[in-house]
């Protein structure tokens, strides 16, 4: 048995195999997990076989059961593993193949990010709408010719401005970080038609395609990306921006969650 099953196995004895959606939450995010309905069970990532802790500030890591309001049940992965962290690829989508083993067929990714577009203050949510994976690497494994044409459902992004008609939409590029990007940096994405940038997401989103789940990727934009503001980037800053957004997201989240059970 791999690790995924043994972690899966372990899951579904303790959460069942009756969600539909789960939702990977990333920094500063986790706060948002409270809103999105009645929590009837909580396992830490280091409970489960074969999944790794973070240990960055910000980043919690849970495995949670949540009933939606509609009684449908979500599961809520708060915490990631992020590629800079030197543990590879596979530790980075292994919840998201736990979570395909489960049967979900709907995965919510979550992240924070810089912006591009100058109108987008702190504090936006940003629906992706395509990504460029500038990490250098894949969780595919051979000649996996996967079609990559649509990573990030158009009928979820649908059901999310039918919610919130005002929300827009970005293309996200990957980095490999730790470090946030330089000036340089954001000019060439810039170029290449990105509009949003951070460490995350785009092998999540991969995998996820793989293993034919329907992904929802919303970015919250914490801060202008490196050279527009004038200011240097900190971790600190786009913590306190994701804290700050925390109502409005969760209350967001839960309302669009609400609308996938409801359809699926
Ligand atoms: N760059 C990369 N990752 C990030 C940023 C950023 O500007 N903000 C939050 N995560």
């Amino acid at each position: 048995m791999s690790n995924i099953e043994r972690a899966a196995g372990f899951l579904e004895q303790r959460f069942g195999n009756r969600a539909e959606v789960a939702i990977v939450l990333g920094s500063g995010w986790a706060d948002a997990a409270d809103l999105f309905g009645t929590t009837l069970d909580e396992v830490a990532y280091s409970d489960i076989p074969g999944f790794r802790n973070s240990d960055i500030v910000g980043h919690a890591h849970k495995a949670r059961l949540i009933q939606l309001e509609n009684n449908q049940l979500l599961i809520a992965f708060i915490g990631r593993t992020h590629l800079y962290e030197g543990f590879g690829v596979d530790a980075v989508v292994f919840g998201v193949k736990v979570l395909a083993n489960l049967g979900i067929k709907n995965l919510i990714l979550t992240n924070a990010c810089g912006g591009l577009n100058p109108v987008w203050k702190p504090g936006t949510p940003v629906l992706i709408s395509d990504h460029i994976n500038f990490t250098g690497t894949t969780p595919l494994q051979g000649a996996n010719f996967l079609d990559v044409t649509e990573v990030y459902s158009k009928r979820l992004r649908n059901i999310c401005k039918s919610i919130k008609p005002d929300l827009e939409e970005g293309v996200y590029v990957g980095f490999m970080g730790p470090a946030y990007e330089t000036p340089a940096e954001i000019e060439m994405v810039r170029r290449w038609g990105a509009t949003l940038v951070g460490m995350s997401t785009v092998l999540e989103a991969m995998a996820a395609r793989e293993a034919q789940m329907e992904v929802l990727g919303i970015s919250l934009v914490t801060n202008l990306a490196a050279g527009m503001s004038g200011e240097p980037l900190s971790h600190a800053e786009v913590i306190e921006a994701g804290k700050n957004a925390t109502k409005m997201m969760g209350t967001l989240l839960a309302e669009v969650m609400k609308e996938i059970t409801n359809e699926s």
